[in-house]
Formats: structure tokens, C-alpha cells, sequence
């Protein structure tokens, strides 16, 4: 069993997530994913669209993803890899060479983005507040 885990908001889901999803459980045999809560959101400086609930039940809805567990602070991935027995950490190439310091409890991978799409972009075409929440 290799698992591995990823993290993210996923507002208002896209072909870019879908990939990153599907690629990162190619890497092992069950995938976590860690959904960012709308209170840590806020603290990140975003706002999600669709709110942590709604979120978290389109991820896990999708047949890669074993797992979904809420993203609270920028603490708890060492904890979260311990606790999982996790083996392969991913996130996009966004962050690269952010998360290396966790390469003393597993492996660390950075995978490429989907070009041309972004939640924000979305956002933005769509002409979406990004201040204001579906309440669903
Ligand atoms: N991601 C990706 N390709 C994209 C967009 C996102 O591979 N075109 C990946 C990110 O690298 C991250 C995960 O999807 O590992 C979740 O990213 P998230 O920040 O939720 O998505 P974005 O669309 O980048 O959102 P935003 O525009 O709010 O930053």
C-alpha cells in the first residue's frame, strides 16, 4: 500500500484539479486529499465560491480520491503524513521547493500544472465576487 496526499481549495473544480488528482493517485495506491476550510482560506487571503462542504463532497465524489480530510493551518502536514502513513506528498508546481522540508517523512513531489485554467480565472470570466459564497 502507497499512500499519498495532496492539498488545495478545489473552488469551483476544474479539468486542472481533475488532472492533478488523477496523476497524483498514479503514484500510489490510495490518494488523500487534504480541502482547504473556509476559515483557513481566509487566512490564506482567498474566498472560495463554493463553500468547504460542498467543496470536500466534489472531491470526494471523484473515483481517484479515497479520502478527504479538511485542511485547517499550514501546520499539520507533518502531523497529517504521520498520522495517514503516507508515503508520496504532491502539490503543483506552484509551490515548488516549498514543501522539500517535509522530505524527512516522505517523498516529496511536485507535479505540472494544467495551463490555461485557474479557479481565479474562473472567477474572473465568470465576473463571480470572489467575496461572496453559494450557500450550497
Ligand atoms: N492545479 C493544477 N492546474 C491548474 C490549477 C490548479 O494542477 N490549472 C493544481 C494546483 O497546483 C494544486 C491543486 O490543483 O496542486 C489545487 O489548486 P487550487 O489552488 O485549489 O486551484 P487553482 O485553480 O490554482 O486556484 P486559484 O486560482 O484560487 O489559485
Amino acid at each position: 500500500m502507497k499512500t499519498v496526499i495532496t492539498y488545495g481549495t478545489f473552488d469551483l473544480f476544474h479539468v486542472g484539479h481533475l488532472r492533478i488528482l488523477t496523476r497524483a493517485k498514479a503514484l500510489g495506491n490510495r490518494l488523500i486529499v487534504a480541502v482547504s476550510t473556509d476559515e483557513f482560506n481566509f487566512v490564506k487571503g482567498k474566498s472560495s465560491v463554493i463553500p468547504y462542504a460542498s467543496r470536500a463532497e466534489i472531491v470526494a465524489g471523484l473515483s481517484c480520491v479515497d479520502q478527504v480530510i479538511p485542511e485547517e493551518n499550514w501546520d499539520q502536514k507533518i502531523s497529517d503524513i504521520k498520522n495517514w502513513s503516507v508515503d508520496v506528498f504532491v502539490m503543483g508546481h506552484d509551490w515548488d521547493g516549498k514543501f522539500d522540508y517535509l522530505s524527512d517523512y516522505c517523498e516529496v513531489t511536485y507535479l505540472d500544472r494544467t495551463s490555461g485554467v485557474s479557479s481565479t480565472m474562473i472567477k474572473r470570466t465568470v465576473g463571480a465576487s470572489s467575496s461572496s459564497a453559494i450557500g450550497f
